[in-house]
């Protein structure tokens, strides 16, 4: 695997790609990577000729009072797993290169990121939105690969590419699970043991949800209950449980197939998240 440190690496590398006729496939990350990142780059190389993923932390994506400076890094870990899952190419950046002096151009997606996530962490769907607009336009990839398990960044990823034109398919890939039903998130890296038995209150309130659901159950109000009623016998501080409609992201009274249950809790002292969509059998139930 090849190791690229600057814009003009990234940019001469898929340049000699294009000319001996490869397609790109790209997977943007922070780093920390597990097994959901590496089936992003096993779904990348599926669907194209070359794969390149980016390592960044990226800054703009933190609030002031968010887990910035103690994020996980481990850039020799990342690269073995990368390499293992056959990426062809990993290009990592600096903030200096990302956002120099005077950087003033932000990319903003309206309306879906005012709930969810978005609500909690003001700014956070700029960071993400701007730094992503940015690493297609260096890249420029044919498809993008992210995880399903941060569907409303999914969701407003495709909006941006949609409304940019930009010419890249963005493919959403299924959350990958611990045994135990825990989504992988580099987040969990922080968990006590103790924490790490009381986080499964998300699965499994999501996979309880379903239950009911495919129980025959429809009320919003009581799949809610479901999820809360986990969350609460975990003692996890509950951020939001919300039974939303998969393309608006707004709230239903009625759930369907495309209705999507979105959590986001506190355990100890890390913020999780998950969603499971109503349609969708639960992975391992
Ligand atoms: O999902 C992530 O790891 C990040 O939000 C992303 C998409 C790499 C942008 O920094």
């Amino acid at each position: 695997m090849e190791h690229l440190t600057s814009i003009s690496a990234v940019r001469e590398r898929v340049r000699a790609w294009r000319r001996e006729g490869h397609t790109v496939g790209f997977v943007p990350t922070m780093g920390a990577l597990h097994a959901g990142h590496t089936s992003l780059v096993e779904a990348a190389r599926r669907a194209c000729h070359r794969v390149i993923a980016s390592v960044f932390v990226n800054p703009a994506q933190f609030g002031p009072n968010e887990d910035l400076s103690k994020y996980p890094r481990d850039l020799p870990g990342d690269m073995l797993k990368l390499e293992q899952a056959g990426c062809h190419a990993l290009f990592t950046t600096t903030p200096d290169e990302m956002y120099p002096e005077g950087f003033a151009t932000w990319v903003t997606v309206e309306g879906l990121t005012d709930g969810l996530c978005g609500r909690a962490r003001p700014g956070h769907f700029r960071g993400v939105t701007t730094i992503v607009a940015k690493l297609f336009n260096l890249v420029q990839p044919d498809d993008a690969f992210f995880g399903e398990k941060d569907r409303q960044q999914l969701q407003v990823l495709r909006r941006m590419t949609r409304d940019l034109d930009l010419p890249v398919r963005v493919h959403g890939c299924p959350t990958v699970r611990e045994p135990d039903g825990l989504a992988l998130s580099s987040r969990n890296l922080y968990l006590s043991p103790a924490d790490r038995t009381r986080a499964t209150a998300l699965s499994r309130g999501l996979r309880l949800a379903r239950a009911a659901y495919e129980g025959g159950e429809r009320q919003a109000a009581a799949l809610e209950r479901v999820v809360r009623a986990e969350l609460e016998a975990a003692q996890a501080r509950v951020d939001y449980v919300e039974v939303v409609d998969l393309a608006t992201l707004k709230p239903v009274a009625e759930a369907g197939d495309d209705t999507l249950v979105a959590v986001a809790a506190v355990v100890g002292a890390t913020r999780l998240i998950d969603n499971h969509r109503l349609g969708d059998a639960f992975p391992g139930a």
